[in-house]
C-alpha cells in the first residue's frame, strides 16, 4: 500500500448541474458533497490531509457531463469522482470511467440493470423502492396505472421494470406518456388532460427535474383529486415539492431510502447542521443525503487505505458500513451497490412525507432482480 508523508490535498472531481432544468435537485446533491467535505476537513482532514472539491457545472447537459468528467481525470488529475443525476449523465461518464480508470460515485436512485467495477452506486434500485410501491399503490389506489415519464433511459426502464411489477400483482397500465427533458410546462398539459381522459387509479411518474415541478402543477390547474388518484414516483423529493408548492405536492406518494423527517438522532442532528448552512426553508432529500454519506465512505476508505488508487478503494469499500442519515447502510460487495432502506411516504401540507411504509432494515442491492427484492431482515413495518 502507498503511504505518503504530505500535506498536500486529496484532490476529487464534482459533477452537479447548478444551472438548467435539474439543477432544483442537484444543486441539493452538490450541497450535500460539499457540506461531507466541509465537516471532514474541519474535523481534520484525512489523515492529516484536506479533501479537495473540483467542482463543474454541466448545466443539465448529459454530454457536458462527459467532457468535464474527461477534463476531471485528464486535466486535472483527479480519479474519484462524485457526481450525476439522470441516468442519461452516469452513462456518459461511465466510458471516460472506464477506459481512464476512475471511480464514479453515484448518489442517485437509478433503473438498475447496470454493474461497471468503476462505479459505486449509493442511489436505490427498483428491488429498494419499485416493488414496495407497486404493491402499496395496488393496496392503496387500485391496480388502474397511468404511466408518465421524461422521454430518457431512466423513465423507459424504470416503467419496462414497473410494467411488469403490476402486471403480476394483477394490474394493468391504461396509458405512458413521455414528454422531453427541459420540457415547459405547457407541454404537460395534453399529457395530464389525456390522463384524466384515462381515469387510472393511480398516476406512476418518472419525469424529472424542473418537469416534475410542472407535472404536479398541471395537474392541480385541472382540479384532479390526490386523494382519489395520486402522482406516485421514485424522484419526487422534498427538494421539487417545495419547489412547486406544498399546496400542490400534498397526498402524492414517493418511494425513497430517506426523507428528511424521518425520528432518528443522527438524521435530526444533519439536518440541522444541513438548516444552518443553507437556511431553514432548506429541505433535505434521498439524493442530497446519498451525495452526504458517499462522501463519508469515501473518507472512511481512504482513512484506511491512505490511496486514491482506484482497485485500493473499491477493494476496501466492497462490503464496508456506515450510519447514514436513513439508517445502518452497506455496500453490497457483490453489486457494488448500496444496500439501503426501503421508505413509502405521503407528502403533507408543510413539504415533509408521512410514512406509510418502512423496511426494518435496509434491503439487499439486487440491480439485477434476481431475488425480486428479498429483504435483508425478513420483516417488514407497516406504518400506516
Ligand atoms: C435517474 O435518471 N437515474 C433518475
Amino acid at each position: 500500500m502507498k503511504t505518503t508523508n504530505t500535506s498536500e490535498p486529496w484532490r476529487v472531481g464534482v459533477l452537479f448541474s447548478r444551472t438548467g432544468f435539474m439543477a432544483v435537485i442537484e444543486e441539493t446533491q452538490l450541497r450535500g458533497t460539499l457540506t461531507a467535505i466541509d465537516e471532514i476537513n474541519n474535523a481534520g482532514g484525512v489523515n492529516g490531509r484536506p479533501l479537495e472539491a473540483i467542482v463543474y457545472d454541466p448545466g443539465s447537459d448529459s454530454r457536458a457531463f462527459g467532457r468535464y468528467a474527461k477534463r476531471l481525470m485528464v486535466e486535472d488529475g483527479v480519479n474519484t469522482i462524485f457526481g450525476c443525476y439522470t441516468s442519461s449523465s452516469r452513462k456518459a461518464v461511465l466510458p471516460v470511467v472506464e477506459r481512464l480508470n476512475g471511480l464514479l460515485w453515484y448518489p442517485t436512485l437509478y433503473e438498475g440493470f447496470e454493474f461497471s467495477s468503476n462505479v459505486i452506486y449509493t442511489g436505490a434500485t427498483p428491488n429498494q423502492n419499485s416493488v414496495e410501491l407497486c404493491r402499496i399503490l395496488m393496496e392503496l389506489y387500485g391496480p388502474r396505472v397511468f404511466f408518465v415519464g421524461s422521454d430518457y433511459v431512466y423513465p423507459r426502464e424504470s416503467n419496462r421494470i414497473m410494467r411488469e411489477l403490476i402486471r403480476s400483482s394483477g394490474g394493468s397500465v391504461v396509458g405512458e406518456c413521455y414528454v422531453r427533458l427541459g420540457a415547459s410546462r405547457n407541454e404537460f398539459l395534453p399529457v395530464l388532460r389525456e390522463v384524466k381522459r384515462a381515469q387510472p387509479d393511480v398516476i406512476f411518474s418518472t419525469v424529472v427535474g424542473d418537469g416534475t415541478v410542472f407535472l404536479y402543477q398541471c395537474y392541480a390547474d385541472l382540479g384532479l383529486n390526490p386523494k382519489v388518484m395520486p402522482i406516485a414516483s421514485l424522484t419526487t423529493t422534498e427538494a421539487e415539492i417545495r419547489a412547486m408548492g406544498y399546496d400542490v405536492g400534498e397526498g402524492h406518494i414517493t418511494a425513497a431510502p430517506y426523507f428528511q423527517g424521518i425520528g432518528n438522532e443522527r438524521n435530526s442532528a444533519f439536518v440541522r447542521r444541513y438548516k444552518k448552512r443553507y437556511g431553514d426553508d432548506e429541505p433535505t432529500n434521498m439524493c442530497l443525503e446519498a451525495s452526504y454519506f458517499q462522501v463519508n465512505l469515501f473518507a472512511k476508505t481512504l482513512e484506511q487505505t491512505n490511496s486514491m488508487d482506484t482497485e485500493v478503494q473499491r477493494t476496501s469499500v466492497m462490503g464496508s458500513e456506515i450510519h447514514a442519515p436513513q439508517g445502518e447502510i452497506a455496500i453490497n460487495p457483490i453489486w457494488g451497490h448500496a444496500d439501503l432502506w426501503t421508505r413509502v411516504g405521503r407528502a403533507n401540507r408543510q413539504g415533509q412525507f408521512d410514512l406509510v411504509f418502512e423496511s426494518q432494515s435496509c434491503v439487499r442491492a439486487d440491480p439485477y432482480l434476481l431475488g425480486y427484492g428479498r429483504h435483508v431482515g425478513q420483516r417488514s413495518l407497516e406504518v400506516a
